[in-house]
Formats: C-alpha cells, structure tokens, sequence
C-alpha cells in the first residue's frame, strides 16, 4: 500500500470540491491511512491570518501573491512536510495551482514571476521542489458556478468577482494541468454529484496504481 501522498484540490469558485474532499478523507481513513485535511491559503495559525487578509482586504497584485506564497511557505514547512514525512495522507483544499489561477489568470499578474516564486518556496530541506502527487481540478463553466455562487452565502473578495475574471481563473487551471499533465485529474464537475464523486474515485485510483 502506498504511503505518504499529497493531493490538491482546484477549481473556480462554486465549483463544489468541499464534499468531495472530505469524501475521500473518509475513503482514505477507511483504507487505513491517517490522512491531515487542510487548506490554502491557510492551515497554520500564522497562515490563517494571511488568509483573512488575502481574501477580505484589497491590496497590489504583488502583495496579494506575495502573500499567498507567504501563506504557503509557513504551511508547507510547519504542516506538509511533517505529515508527509510521517507517511501520512495530506488532501490540501487549493495548492500552488490556485496562484498560478487566480493571480497569474484572473489579476493577470507576471506569470514567470509566479513561478520563480513557486521555485523559492516549494524548495525544501531535502532539496527538491515540492508538488502535489496528484491534482484533482473540479473544472466547472463559470456560468454555472455563478448560478450555484448565487445562492451561497456572502461573498468574499475572490466570490464577488465578474464571470470574465473567472473564465481567466479557469482559462490558467487549463494552462496549468498542459504544463504538468502528468499530475492532473480533470474532473468536469457539471454533472451530478455521484457521477463527480465516481470520476474523483477513478482519478485517485488510476493515481494509486501507477
Ligand atoms: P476557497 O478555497 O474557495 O474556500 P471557501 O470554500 O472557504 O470559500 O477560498 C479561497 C479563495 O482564495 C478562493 O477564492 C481562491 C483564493 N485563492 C487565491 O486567490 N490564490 C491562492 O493561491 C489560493 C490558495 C486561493
């Protein structure tokens, strides 16, 4: 049985990735595993303040991806890391993949700049760039998440935002997954959620086996 294994998890907002998350946490614990479920940008105290700011308060381009990757940094080395090193699962809600979306697609920032950033740090101690096993991509039209948003409750500073920023925010997922295609499971998530949840279970298998 395989070990430690890091998946993240993306996608627009309103694209319906919660549920299937802690789905599969309980499919992994079922199977065994001890599995640490967190989130980006988030998962440390520190990091958590991070998160408030970044998605309540508006602020520069640059700083809002600086803090992004502030808030990865202090999550990877204080939470990852350890959990991969004891073997243990890590499902982590929006990874590196949600920078390169949302600040590199939807704000249009420098999308070298990002991934100079992303170099620096995802470096760790054991000298290798760390990223995710495996990452599972709820891509959903941004039509239909703004009808599911709409219904939701009040906004954030990201939620709030028009369509056009979320086609670019889906348009770089897609640029993304071309980049790495090896590490992504394109799930379309407009469908049903059982059909959802069985692409996620086949893209999790299919990985587990390889
Ligand atoms: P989200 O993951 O959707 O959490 P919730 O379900 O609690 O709303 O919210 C995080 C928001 O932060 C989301 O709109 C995407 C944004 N985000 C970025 O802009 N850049 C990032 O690097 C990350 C990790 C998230």
């Amino acid at each position: 049985m395989r070990h430690a294994w890091f998946i993240s998890f993306e996608g627009i907002d309103g694209a319906g990735k919660s549920t299937h998350i802690e789905g599969l946490a309980q499919w992994f614990k079922s199977r065994g595993h001890v599995v640490t479920l967190t989130r980006e940008p988030g998962g440390t105290p520190l990091a958590e303040k991070f998160r408030e700011l970044a998605l309540h308060e508006s602020m520069d381009p640059l700083t809002e991806a600086l803090l992004m990757f502030a808030a990865r940094r202090e999550h990877l080395i204080n939470v990852i890391e350890p959990a991969l090193k004891r073997g243990e699962v890590v499902l982590c809600d929006r990874f590196t993949d949600a920078t390169f979306a949302y600040q590199g697609g939807g704000r249009g920032f420098d999308w070298n700049v990002l991934k100079l950033l992303e170099k620096m740090v995802q470096q760790v101690p054991a000298s290798r760039l760390r990223q995710p096993d495996l990452t599972i991509w709820f891509d959903l039209p941004p039509a239909v998440a703004a009808e599911r948003l709409s219904t939701a409750r009040v906004p954030d500073k990201f939620e709030s935002q028009p369509q056009s920023f979320f086609q670019a925010v889906r348009d770089a997922y897609a640029k993304r997954m071309q980049e790495a295609p090896s590490r992504f499971a394109q799930i379309h998530a407009d469908q049903s959620r059982d059909a959802v949840w069985a692409d996620v279970l086949k893209a999790v298998e299919m990985a587990y086996a390889k």
